[in-house]
């Protein structure tokens, strides 16, 4: 399958069903590049230097669920952690999943602030991904694998992915999907103002060490104002703020 194949198969994923009111969004992540490349890099606007977000503690707890534990997510200061070595099991589900793209309530919330503010300065935000369950994200996993095991690096297994949290949504323009969008207005947008809705990038370029995941400029995890705020020039991960890494 060639890449334009991979996208478009990505893209032919329906919603999931407990999303009725949402339009289609459940597009998996893509797989434009094989491995980090110095055109990844390039994608990344240039941040505005701020300083680093300090972490809000230096001994998070450890996480020690199991079994049917997972069902509640890992926690640090109140902030929910979803990633590789923080899972959840099938049976979590975000506790307020309303609204339109299955988002959890201040989320969506903040969302239609943030797209209103974003218009109003003539930049379009289109959301490709809100909630997608346990189930959706291991169909989306397993086809990656399948189809671009190469860029296995864009797709989280399922019970690692944030979107079962109803707290991380996918943004582009509705135009230019992949590690392009970094460029488009949306992305530069989101780059420099997205902290100021709560959102943080949660996989920024050359940290997928920590992360456990490649740059991707599309995905925006809200933590809330407050914690965002900090994050200012998009340089830090959620694992260092939190004192994981
Ligand atoms: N693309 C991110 C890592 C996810 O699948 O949740
Ligand atoms: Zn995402």
């Amino acid at each position: 399958m060639t890449l334009a194949a991979a996208l478009l198969a990505g893209c032919s994923i329906a919603p999931p069903a407990a999303v009725p009111t949402a339009p289609s969004t459940s597009a998996p992540a893509p797989a434009p590049t094989p491995t980090p490349t110095p055109s990844a890099s390039s994608a990344t606007p240039t941040p505005t230097p701020t300083p680093t977000a300090e972490p809000t503690r230096t001994t998070p707890p450890k996480d020690t669920r199991k079994g049917r534990q997972l069902r509640t997510p890992y926690e640090v200061d109140g902030i929910i952690v979803v990633s590789k070595k923080h899972r959840i099991s099938a049976g979590y589900a975000p506790p307020r999943p309303t609204g339109p793209y299955g988002l959890d309530a201040p989320v969506a919330a903040a969302l239609k602030k943030m797209t209103s503010a974003a218009a109003k300065a003539g930049v379009r935000i289109r959301v490709r991904s809100g909630y997608r369950t346990w189930a959706t994200q291991n169909a989306i996993f397993q086809k990656a694998l399948r189809n671009y095991p190469q860029s296995i690096s864009f797709y989280a297994p399922a019970g690692a992915s944030e979107h079962q949290t109803g707290l991380a949504v996918d943004l582009w323009d509705g135009v230019t999907w992949s590690l392009p969008m970094a460029r488009t207005a949306t992305g530069k947008w989101l780059f420099r103002h997205a902290h100021e809705y709560g959102f943080v990038l949660r996989y920024p370029d050359g940290k997928s060490k920590i992360t456990g995941y490649h740059y991707e400029p599309w995905h925006y995890r809200w933590i809330g104002r407050e914690h965002a705020l900090k994050f200012r020039g998009n340089t830090t991960t959620l694992e260092e703020y939190l004192g994981l890494a």
